[in-house]
């Protein structure tokens, strides 16, 4: 018996692997999920990912979670990251109890001494302060669109755990043809690689937003902005003792194309290539109900980088340029030319 917490697109997407290999499902939906909820009790799509939950579903409703989690053998953490400390308290006594979390979130998370924490290491935080077992904790990553995963179209996907084993054992319980798993223990690289890829989303597509109006491709500035991610990313993962390798694999280049060619980040991103100012284009995202993670998450990434680099400006140009440009300065165009472009030769 699985539970997934999150009834948004990843949430309800996973449910679609996991009752193809027939588990029992609980998708616990919080306090903002009951319009989602609603839309699939009448038989309708989920209005995130246009596809239906598949049947035998189980849904829990907010006030439901420990009906939702009581007897589960995983649990599945799918909240977007701001939501990810508040369930995880909620749920604690149950998570810690079942003794395995299974999260697909991604973000960084800033502690009470204001210290930017990678994921595990806030969500053990949580549990210790509550003075209850830490449950073994796998990140999930790699290039995994929802609404890709819910339709059952072919998927490879990076499930990342300290204990391997742990990582092997969930992915052996939830993989299907379509839906492929990768276990691997650097989580490390795949939790500095997950948020960032979202940050650098925004410069790709800006790029793409460029094209939208001169109307011609920008596909080299683009390009240069991909392997300018991977470097920077590739910096802070070593830093923290991770392994490059996985930010050039399926949890780094592999989510940074996906995140590039459709959602949330790049269309944010698309909108400020296109001539609106990132406040505007802000705007229209949250009035559309579409959370553009990679805004808050480049503050997070830079104040994580300042905590680690003394010369993090320099050391790290394309993630401060994206943090200028969503600060609405002035040229984003200038901005990320001189992040991405190699200096003249001089
Ligand atoms: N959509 C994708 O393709 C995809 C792929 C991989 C990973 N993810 C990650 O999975 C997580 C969920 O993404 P999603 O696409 O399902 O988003 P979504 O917006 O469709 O759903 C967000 C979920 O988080 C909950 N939530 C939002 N704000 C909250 C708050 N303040 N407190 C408590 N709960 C809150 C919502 O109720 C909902 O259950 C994100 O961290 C995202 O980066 C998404």
């Amino acid at each position: 018996m699985i539970t997934i917490l999150g009834a948004g697109a990843m949430g309800s997407a996973l449910a679609t692997p996991l009752r193809e290999r027939g588990h029992e499902v609980r998708l616990w939906g919080t306090w903002l999920d009951d319009h989602l909820l609603n839309a699939v009790e009448a038989g309708k799509p989920h209005p995130r990912t246009n596809v239906p939950v598949p049947a035998g579903t189980r849904l829990f409703r907010s006030h439901e979670l420990e009906a939702s989690l009581t007897g589960s053998d995983i649990c599945i953490l799918a909240v977007a990251s701001v939501g990810v400390e508040g369930v995880t308290r909620l749920a604690a006594p149950w998570l810690s109890t079942i003794g395995t979390l299974v999260v697909t979130s991604k973000g960084f998370i800033t502690d009470e001494s204001g210290t930017v924490q990678l994921l595990p290491e806030s969500i053990s935080t949580i549990f210790t302060s509550l003075g209850l077992d830490v449950p073994k904790i796998v990140a999930v990553g790699g290039p995994c669109k929802a609404n890709e995963v819910a339709a059952g179209r072919p998927t490879a996907t990076v499930y990342g755990s300290a204990d391997i084993e742990e990582a092997r054992r969930v992915g052996r319980a939830i993989q299907t043809e379509n839906y492929r798993v990768e276990a691997i223990t650097d989580y490390i690289g795949l939790e500095i690689a997950a948020p960032l890829k979202n940050v650098f989303a925004i410069a790709l597509g800006f790029a793409d937003g460029l094209a939208e109006i001169t109307p011609e491709p920008w596909h080299n500035l683009r390009s240069a902005i991909f392997a300018q991610a991977l470097r920077e990313m590739s910096d802070i993962t070593t830093d923290f003792g991770g392994d490059a390798a996985t930010v050039y694999g399926l949890a780094g280049s592999g989510d940074l194309e996906v995140t590039g060619l459709s959602g949330r980040n790049k269309v944010y991103g698309a909108r400020i290539g296109a001539g609106e100012s990132a406040s505007t284009a802000l705007q229209a995202m949250i009035d559309a109900e579409q959370t553009v993670e990679g805004v808050p998450a480049v503050a997070l990434a830079v104040a994580l980088a300042a905590q680690r680099f003394s010369d993090a400006s320099s050391r790290l140009p394309l993630l401060h340029a994206i943090q200028n440009v969503v600060d609405g300065q002035d040229s984003p165009l200038q901005e990320l030319m001189a992040a991405a472009l190699p200096r003249m030769i001089v």
